[in-house]
């Protein structure tokens, strides 16, 4: 998706952008994010985030535009959330899961019981101990979130690889092998409404370890073990490529009466070869009644924790590559509301204002414009006082209307739209800023918006 840049800027001290724009062009229908692409398909379309990266506006702007549901990287890990036993720190993975909420994103929980990442305390138990704490771990943090959570991950990675279809040995094995099945029950206790998914890597196609995981389903729906779900992690490189039987696999899985989730995909690549690939995951889900989503393991390229095998959908600057665009239209959306696009005629510089009154606010706006459809980044400035919230008014031309909006809540779709902090932006020191943006259908506001401090 590349959009050729005609950028204007006004600044908000009552003038006029002067200029006219190209010519309404109609709706198209086709959603333009993969979010409302899958949502349209009854799908979520996630991402794993980290929450030391939410201050990075690119990151979280992609993140609020294309992905209605999150997975916590690493900061619902049992390292990250009981750090030293019995004393449970959620602060980071609250940050994720309140700004998930506020933004109407799901949440994938990952993950309860896992044989690494655990705290050195715990590594260091076993037997009884072990269980005991593992039990209550579980508890504790299934509690803590409860209601909250789409999907658990609540055992991740149990099974070894290779051929032998056997559990992959570690503390937690060796407290018995019923530790799965304790899990899961303890996670409904403590979230009944959560659905309880079992994860694994390299169970995406039929073979030995994916055979094993089958029999665990298997086992727990025919003795009522509670199980709703099984992720197919999906991390596919040269050497552990998309197998053939991919959606077989998975629709094997859904036989059992289960739900099954692509939890963790990334493609090493590049071009058409990985594009190809992200589209054949796409369809394969969307082949699957009972597949509910995709997550992607990260935003940019430069996010992944194989960055060095360009995995993911979005370059390192933030920009949509190939394998965006394949996703994307395999899900049924489309780039643009129309094709190609092209730029608006450049619009007369304003003259800029440079001075904001105390307890006032200012906004500007940049524009992406094509025909038929803009997206619009709006930076907030205060004045020479600190503000605790902050409103901008758009007027948008008739027959124009906002699609999708980041960073900010917006009310109403079409004339003027008044545009709300979101709960993390809204505070802002004397002179300090923040941005959100805006996409729309039709042609971008012609007029400087208003800010009001709230
Ligand atoms: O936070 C520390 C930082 O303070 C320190 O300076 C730095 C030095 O290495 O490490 C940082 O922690 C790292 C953490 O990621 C956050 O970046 C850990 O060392 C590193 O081990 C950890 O890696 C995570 C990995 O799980 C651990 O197993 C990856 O981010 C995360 O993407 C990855 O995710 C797993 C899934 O949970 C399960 N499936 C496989 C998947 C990929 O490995």
């Amino acid at each position: 998706m590349t959009r050729p840049r005609t950028v204007f800027a006004a600044l908000a001290s009552g003038l006029v952008a002067a200029g006219t724009f190209a010519a309404l062009t109609p709706t198209a229908d086709a959603a333009t994010t993969l979010g409302a692409a899958a949502a349209a398909q009854g799908r979520y379309f996630g991402t794993a985030v980290a929450a030391y990266k939410l201050s990075d506006t690119v990151y979280a702007g992609i993140l609020d535009r294309e992905f209605t549901s999150v997975t916590p990287e690493n900061e619902m890990k049992w390292d990250a959330t009981e750090p030293s036993q019995g004393t449970f720190n959620y602060t980071s993975a609250d940050t994720i899961v309140n700004r998930a909420i506020a933004n109407g994103q799901k949440i994938r929980g990952h993950a309860l019981a896992w044989h690494s990442q655990q705290p050195a305390w715990a590594q260091n138990l076993s037997g009884t101990a072990l269980r005991n704490a593992m039990v209550n771990h579980v508890t504790q943090v299934a509690t803590h979130y409860r209601g909250k959570i789409d999907s658990w991950d609540v055992v991740n990675e149990a099974f070894a690889d290779g051929s032998t279809g056997a559990r992959r040995d570690s503390n937690l094995q060796r407290t018995g092998n019923d530790w799965i099945e304790v899990a899961f029950r303890t996670a409904r206790a403590a979230d009944p409404a959560a659905k309880l998914c079992y994860n694994d890597y390299n169970t995406d196609g039929q073979n030995a370890k994916s055979n094993a995981v089958y029999a665990l389903v298997q086992d727990f729906k025919a003795r009522g073990v509670p199980i709703d779900c099984v992720g197919f992690q999906s991390h596919f490189n040269a050497a552990s490529p998309l197998p053939a039987d991919y959606q077989a696999n998975l629709q094997r899985f859904a036989n059992l009466g289960v739900d099954v989730q692509i939890t963790e995909l990334d493609i090493e690549g590049s071009g058409t070869a990985q594009a190809d690939s992200f589209a054949a995951v796409t369809r394969a889900c969307l082949a699957v009644t009972r597949c509910n989503g995709i997550t992607v393991w990260g935003i940019r390229d430069t996010d992944s924790w194989r960055a060095s095998g360009t995995p993911l959908l979005f370059d390192g600057n933030g920009n949509p590559k190939a394998a965006y665009t394949a996703v994307l239209n395999a899900l049924g959306g489309t780039v643009t509301p129309s094709s190609p696009p092209v730029s608006s005629p450049p619009v007369t510089s304003p003259t800029p204002s440079t001075s904001v009154p105390a307890g006032a606010c200012s906004a500007t706006v940049s524009v992406n414009a094509w025909t038929g459809g803009f997206v619009a980044t709006v930076k907030v400035t205060a004045g020479t006082a600190a503000i605790t919230g902050w409103r901008v008014a758009a007027t948008l031309p008739g027959g124009s209307a906002v699609t999708s909006t980041w960073n900010a809540t917006a009310a109403g779709t079409s004339g003027t739209v008044t545009f709300t902090n979101a709960s993390y932006n809204g505070r802002l020191t004397a002179g300090g800023s923040t941005e959100f943006g805006f996409q729309g259908t039709g042609t971008a506001p012609g007029t400087t918006p208003t800010c009001t401090p709230a």
